[in-house]
């Protein structure tokens, strides 16, 4: 994992933006996996300025989100299909068809999951996922006790998670019950992850996720298993990590170093699929 720490959410914000952005430069069809909630608003704010500033073509990207809350439809002010429009979508100029979001109001969950799933395959696979972190360790949905090998599903949410949202609604009695999610195991094939944290609130589980042993009780945890996760904090989040000066000696020695993986360019090189054919 490579542990970033900067001074603010400005300057963290900042530096996703530009790796975002130097992905779709460097591969204008990516397939970006995107997030929701307070922490990656400004990452999208800053990707949207550069688009401006740089002249990026988004026009050949493709996007999947994390997740969607079950029972709310797509124009709910709250629901994640109205979020992504809000945040980045419509400033980006992304059409519908670009766009994949679990659908919160799908008679048939279980077939949603799996179409979404399908989709994924079929576009050739996730280049870079984004996510935030919840308060109790999760990453998308994927709440404590979640399988580590999970797929895309529906599921309750933490107690936790719903007080944590119910800020977005007039009261945690609105807050919906169930979402379907991407699972660990699904995040976990994304060819690079980028995690980003803000604000003391995150400090104990942030510690949890990149020095905490591997656990299903923290979902994040799991991160420890992939190949490239960028994990971006600023100082408050980053406040109990027991390593903080050895990650900021590492971020200045391998300043030189790309910020994306090779085999998001040559997926052949990809060193799990490397492994899988060798047996
Ligand atoms: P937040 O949520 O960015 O609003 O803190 C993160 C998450 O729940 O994944």
């Amino acid at each position: 994992m490579f542990v970033r720490i900067e001074a603010d959410y400005e300057a963290m914000s900042n530096r996703a933006a530009r790796i975002v952005a130097e992905l779709v430069r460097r591969k204008p069809n990516a397939v970006l996996g995107l997030a929701t909630g307070s922490t990656p608003e400004r990452l999208y704010a800053h990707l949207i300025r550069i688009a401006r500033e740089e002249q990026l073509d988004f026009s050949r990207v493709t996007t999947f989100n994390l997740d969607e809350y079950e029972g709310l439809p797509a124009s709910h002010p709250e629901s994640y299909h109205s979020f992504m429009q809000r945040h980045l979508f419509d400033d980006l100029g992304l059409s519908i068809e670009q766009t994949n979001i679990l659908s919160g109001m799908s008679p048939d969950p279980t077939a949603e999951c799996a179409d979404f799933e399908a989709k994924i395959r079929r576009a050739g696979g996730i280049d870079l996922q984004v996510l935030g972190i919840g308060s109790d360790g999760h990453i998308a949905f994927c709440e404590p006790g979640s399988s580590l090998a999970a797929r895309t599903s529906l599921v309750a949410l933490h107690p936790q998670t719903i007080a944590d949202n119910s800020r977005f609604f007039d009261n945690e009695q609105e807050v919906p019950r169930k979402a379907l999610t991407m699972g660990v195991g699904t995040i976990l094939e994304a060819r690079s992850c980028l995690i980003l944290a803000k604000g003391e609130a995150k400090a104990g589980v942030w510690a949890k996720m990149i020095e905490g042993p591997v656990s299903s009780q923290v979902p994040a945890s799991a991160l420890q298993l992939h190949p490239w996760v960028i994990a971006i904090a600023d100082t408050a989040a980053a406040s109990q990590l027991q390593n903080c000066n050895y990650y900021m000696h590492l971020d200045r020695e391998l300043a030189d170093q790309p910020v994306l993986p090779h085999w998001i360019f040559q997926p052949e090189l990809d060193p799990r699929r490397t492994a899988l054919a060798t047996h």
